[in-house]
């Protein structure tokens, strides 16, 4: 989305514009030294969820009839590489031609409407839109960019990533330090022992529950968000109403569908053990957004939740869409209390002590992050992943491990290895995508390198598909070293169909991997459901161990499948599929969009693909 050029845009304006909060120091004394968290949260567990049979490679070799011939193309944005060229020429044009503006001193009032111009000239959105960003964004953004000596060469590349140049800039270079502890030696990975329990986890990430989705309204539209009564209609296009359920377009999730899926949920899957509920919970209209609007979605979003499953522990993560501007996430050493986010942690304290013990307050109202033990030997962290977001542009100003969260990570992985414990992650953003900082990315690769034999899987949202990525060794990028898994969104933006995910993690007993066994992911199909006098049913879309003929989802065998994709144009296919959600109206993928996913799969670090996926390329050009 062009969406992220406009604080870019912004910056500029106020960097001489001024009406600065003063950043005097980047001083943070908060002690990240703490005690984890010892109490286990969860009861022994001793069900045994029967797992699938292994599928047969063969069978998915053998001519599998996906068809897609009724796939009408619509969007084709995909990957991230080819929407981000455009926006790093649009950047620095952006960049520049305020920039003139404000160096002539002209008046907020007058870059105003000289903003919305070029907002609109360039078409990157109509003027409700572009308004809208100004008058959101800049009050916001205002404060951030009195500080830093950077140019826009920098900036945009810090912003953007490998596809804006890789640009030196010594003020976002840093390391953390890990301890004097050395790395233990590999040991032999034990397996799963067959009829052992095993924890069953529901992942639900991405809802933007959109309280103004009408029914009826312009599901094709001019702004970035349709489906609401005021949506601007597309002039040239034939108006398509928003249908009940929801609609594959520009659109987010009315408050019937999210219902639907938990009840739904509730009465199928009895047995849940726990829930990770990885953020993003308000709409994309980020132009018409306000703090009070987005913590009432907050409330209610934990109210249905807490509604659904009044029984089952559930461990949230923070999303980039919680905040207000979006992605604004400044760190602890903005104090001024207006510009903080104290707003939103000091009700998230709030909202997430129904499910959390209290010793997570600290680290939650310190930065939105938190460590739990599960059970005695299984702990689960939560990360707060706009501290590596690359439009979060406080990080402009200094990008150092914000809110010490990653020292404070190793800390806790150090203090887990000493006790033997597995820990699974958690979090909005993944660490490989180019969203993410590469800086940032570069150091939490070396922290998962670090601490491969602790750490048995991770769990993120954000892209809205369903994927993975895979992470290999920080020296070689060879040997597989760990698994993070990207739920699909529960919203249908952009042409998905809604859907969650289930997880099957071996459980309590004295052999415990802590590794997931298999995942099942379930979807609607909303063109059913639109029609008349229908309504959502869901269904098993497919299991990891079925579809893909795994063992036990270990690192290696996602990798085994990357290359065999890379190999075998059907089982790509049948990824893709799965990849949308089953949606009918997914873009066409051709040779150029499937290297660009299976290069994404490999990508743990962000902004490194022209290492990691030199061979993936060599099989392309072939
Ligand atoms: C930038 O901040 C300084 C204080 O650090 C202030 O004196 C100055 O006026 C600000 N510059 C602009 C252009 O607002
Ligand atoms: C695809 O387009 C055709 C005509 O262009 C239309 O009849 C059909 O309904 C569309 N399918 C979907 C799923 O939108
Ligand atoms: C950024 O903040 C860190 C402290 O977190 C500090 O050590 C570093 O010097 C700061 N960098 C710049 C460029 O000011
Ligand atoms: C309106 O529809 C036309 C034709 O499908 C399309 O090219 C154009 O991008 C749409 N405009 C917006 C603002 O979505
Ligand atoms: C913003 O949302 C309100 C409803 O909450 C709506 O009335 C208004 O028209 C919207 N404004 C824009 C610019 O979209
Ligand atoms: C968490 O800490 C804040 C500020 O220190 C305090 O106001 C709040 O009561 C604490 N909440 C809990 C559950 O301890
Ligand atoms: C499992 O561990 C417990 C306690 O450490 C021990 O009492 C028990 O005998 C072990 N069971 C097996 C099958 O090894
Ligand atoms: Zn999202
Ligand atoms: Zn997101």
């Amino acid at each position: 989305m062009n969406l992220i050029v406009f604080p870019i845009l912004i910056y500029y304006i106020v960097t001489i514009q001024g009406n600065p909060i003063i950043i005097d120091t980047f001083e943070d004394d908060w002690d990240y030294n703490i005690p984890p968290e010892d109490k286990p949260l969860l009861l022994p567990n001793e069900i045994h969820h029967p797992l699938p049979a292994v599928g047969k490679l063969q069978s998915i070799k053998k001519p599998v009839i996906i068809d897609d011939n009724h796939i009408n193309a619509s969007n084709a944005e995909l990957g991230d590489a080819v929407r981000r060229k455009i926006s790093c020429s649009l950047c620095k044009l952006g960049v520049l031609l305020l920039k003139n503006e404000v160096n002539q001193g002209t008046p907020v009032q007058e870059i105003r409407g000289k903003f919305i111009t070029i907002c609109v000239d360039f078409k990157i959105e109509n003027e409700v839109v572009c308004s809208g960003i100004f008058d959101v964004f800049a009050p916001d953004v205002l404060p951030v960019l009195n500080t830093t000596t950077i140019g826009v060469a920098q900036i945009c590349s810090l912003c953007l990533g490998e596809v804006c140049g890789d640009v030196e800039n010594p003020l976002h270079e840093w390391s953390v330090q890990f301890p004097v502890e050395k790395k233990p030696s590999l040991k032999e990975k034990l397996n799963y022992v067959g009829d052992a329990p095993t924890f069953k986890v529901l992942h639900l990430s991405d809802t933007h529950f959109d309280p103004n989705y009408e029914e009826g309204s312009p599901a094709n539209c001019e702004e970035p968000l349709c489906c609401h009564p005021y949506s601007t209609p597309n002039s040239t296009e034939t108006l398509e109403p928003a249908g009940k359920w929801g609609s594959y377009s520009k659109c987010d999730m009315p408050k019937i569908l999210i219902e639907h899926m938990l009840r739904h949920i509730a009465e199928e899957h009895k047995d849940i053990d726990y829930i990770i509920w990885t953020g993003d919970l308000p709409p994309h209209d980020v132009w018409n957004q306000t703090r009070g609007g987005n913590l009432y979605i907050l409330e209610e979003s934990v109210k249905q939740m807490e509604e659904a499953f009044p029984n089952i522990p559930i461990f949230p993560s923070l999303g980039n869409h919680e905040g207000v501007p979006a992605g604004s996430f400044p760190p602890p050493w903005v104090t001024e209390t207006d510009a903080s986010t104290s707003w939103l942690y000091t009700e998230l304290s709030k909202q997430w002590s129904k499910w959390l013990p209290s010793s997570v307050n600290n680290t939650i109202f310190h930065g939105a992050f938190y460590s739990v033990l599960l059970r005695p030997g299984f702990r689960l962290i939560s990360l707060n992943m706009n501290y590596c977001m690359s439009v979060n542009w406080w990080l402009v100003v200094n990008s150092t491990d914000p809110a010490k969260q990653l020292q404070w990570l190793i800390h806790e992985l150090q203090e887990a290895e000493d006790k033997g414990e597995k820990v699974h992650i958690i979090g909005h953003i993944p660490p490989g995508d180019s969203d993410c900082l590469k800086v940032w990315s570069e150091n939490f690769y070396k922290i998962i390198d670090r601490y491969e034999q602790t750490i048995t899987a991770q769990f993120y949202g954000h892209t809205h598909t369903d994927e993975f990525e895979v992470f290999y060794d920080a020296e070689t990028y060879k040997r597989p070293t760990g698994i993070a898994y990207i739920g699909p969104s529960i919203t249908t933006y952009e042409n998905q169909n809604p859907g969650y995910r289930i997880y099957y993690v071996d459980g309590d007993h004295n052999k415990t991997t802590r590794d997931v066994l298999d995942h099942e992911t379930w979807i609607t199909d909303l063109g059913k459901a639109n029609e008349p006098n229908s309504e959502p049913h869901w269904f098993k879309s497919y299991s990891a161990r079925e579809a893909y003929g795994m063992e036990t989802l270990k690192p290696e065998e996602w990798d085994n499948l990357i290359d065999a994709m890379a190999k075998d144009k059907d089982l790509f296919k049948l990824f893709y599929k799965y990849y949308y959600k089953e949606s009918p109206v997914r873009p066409v993928c051709d040779d150029k969009c499937e290297l660009q996913i299976l290069c994404d799969l490999k990508s743990g670090r962000s902004h490194y693909r022209h290492h990691i996926c030199r061979e993936l390329e060599e099989i392309f050009a072939n």
